[in-house]
């Protein structure tokens, strides 16, 4: 027997072909996949395709004489895990945020009372527009998942936000949240078989101490996001993270009792609303920011990537070509807030970094850790899959001050803020026995 049933509803993007990687993958993984596909979809991918993987009618109008089923939208919606929507135009999160019905997959989505998981992927100003994000917003208030789009190259040629994640992430996805216990009428079934499928998860402990109070009491001061550092009014240095580590920290710290502020610099998500947010865009800002606030902190937590160079003199006005092939741009070090925190931390604080790191990833984070003086760090090998900046997943090795490491396979960043907080538990509870 199939350990999942997933229904997945194509739309029509570019990104249409990986919608068959991913079909496969989860067919690999035991599940039992049947297709719907808009009427834009079938302009970039055959429904023969899926039909010929799946063994079923692919559904794309259920009108069509030549579909088997009557109701198709109801019985299609019905008795499954999740439904899973690959790639997801802005044009179906708008459909699905406002319940309009006028095509077989939107239907289907509100005839459903299964899971759903959108991964979007689009043009960067599209996914940016107000509109889409405002739908976004809606649909996660709506109970709906998202496998947000990562930056790269579009198919547009442009450079931003849009590009679907790796399939291999989204699939990570899917497993994560059926492996979830059911929280919604007609969810999961299969659940007695569920160690099987976990195999990205399968060294995962559920947190020890996730929605408790043992972080009452407790000040967390957390960076979050990059920060952008100004070239001339209208450029920028910049980076790719998106805020979501920090802002799963900050959310998890606050769900187990902490006080919670956060620095955000540039994210790309909005911040959780359990948390107080200051706003500062670059490295200075931050630096000030922290600076101010820190008097009442006792748990520091650096998750931004903060900027180690900026332009040393931004212009006042837009630098002009002139006919130059080159052009040098002088860069001096910013303030490097994680060492100065460290420096000036009152008594029984505790201080914690990230290092975003592509070799010796181990090698660099203990000398990060040495150098400015931290109890813990965060080692991200941001060459991984699933991994580092703007994913909605991570895999990363904790290291504390005694000198353990503590691996973390993929996750969500959600999950692995609760590793990481269970850890920030234990340091506090030596700290306190030493005292
Ligand atoms: O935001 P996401 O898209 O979810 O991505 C998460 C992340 C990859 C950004 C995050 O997990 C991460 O690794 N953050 C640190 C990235 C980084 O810039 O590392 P670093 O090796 O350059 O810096 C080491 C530490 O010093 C970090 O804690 C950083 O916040 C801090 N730092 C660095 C420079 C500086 N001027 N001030 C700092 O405080």
């Amino acid at each position: 027997m199939a350990k999942f049933r997933i229904n997945l509803g194509v739309t029509g993007g570019i990104a249409a072909y990986k919608a068959v990687e991913v079909m496969r993958l989860l067919q690999k993984r035991g599940c039992d996949v049947s297709v719907a596909m808009t009427r834009h979809a079938t302009e970039f991918v055959q429904p023969l395709t899926f039909r010929a993987l799946t063994d079923k009618h692919v559904i794309v109008d259920d009108y069509d004489p030549q579909n088997p089923d009557p109701i198709a939208h109801i019985n299609f919606s019905q008795n499954i895990d999740l439904l899973l929507i690959i790639p997801a135009t802005a044009n179906i999160i708008g459909k699905f945020a406002n319940g309009i019905a006028d095509d077989f997959l939107s239907s289907t989505y509100l005839a459903t009372t299964a899971p759903v998981l959108i991964a979007p992927a689009m043009n960067t100003t599209m996914w940016d527009s107000a509109a889409t994000q405002r739908n976004v917003r809606q649909l996660k208030k709506d109970g709906v998942h998202f496998v947000e789009p990562v930056a790269g190259e579009l198919a547009c040629k442009t450079v931003g936000t849009g590009k679907l994640e790796d399939v291999e992430n989204i699939v990570a996805q899917v497993l994560w949240l059926l492996s979830e216990p059911p929280t919604v009428a007609g969810g999961l079934t299969g659940q007695a078989e569920l160690p099987d499928v976990r195999i990205n998860m399968a060294k995962v402990q559920p947190p020890a101490t996730a929605g408790g109070s043992d972080l009452n009491g407790e000040r967390f001061l957390i960076t979050v996001g990059g920060t952008r550092e100004a070239i001339d009014p209208v450029r920028f240095i910049s980076n790719h993270s998106s805020g979501k580590m920090g802002f799963a920290i900050a959310e998890a710290a606050a769900a187990r009792g902490a006080d919670v502020t956060v620095v955000a610099g540039v994210t790309t998500i909005d911040p959780p609303s359990n948390v107080n947010v200051i706003r500062a865009v670059s490295a200075s800002d931050m630096h000030a920011a922290v600076v101010k606030e820190l008097s009442s902190t006792t748990v520091f937590v650096g998750a931004a990537a903060v900027a180690d160079y900026a332009p040393a003199n931004a212009a006042e006005g837009k630098i002009k070509k002139d006919g130059r092939d080159f052009m040098i741009l002088e860069l001096k070090k910013t303030p490097d807030i994680l060492a100065e925190v460290s420096k000036r931390r009152s008594k029984g604080m505790l201080v914690v970094g990230f290092a975003a790191e592509t070799n010796d990833v181990i090698g660099y984070a203990r000398s990060k850790m040495k150098k400015k003086r931290l109890d813990m760090v965060v080692a991200n090998d941001i060459t991984k899959k699933g991994a580092g900046f703007n994913t909605d997943t991570n895999i990363a090795t904790i290291i504390t001050r005694s000198g353990s490491e503590i691996e973390l396979p993929l996750m969500s960043k959600r999950e692995m803020a609760d590793r990481i907080l269970d850890e920030i538990v234990k340091l506090r509870k030596v700290a306190e026995a030493r005292a």
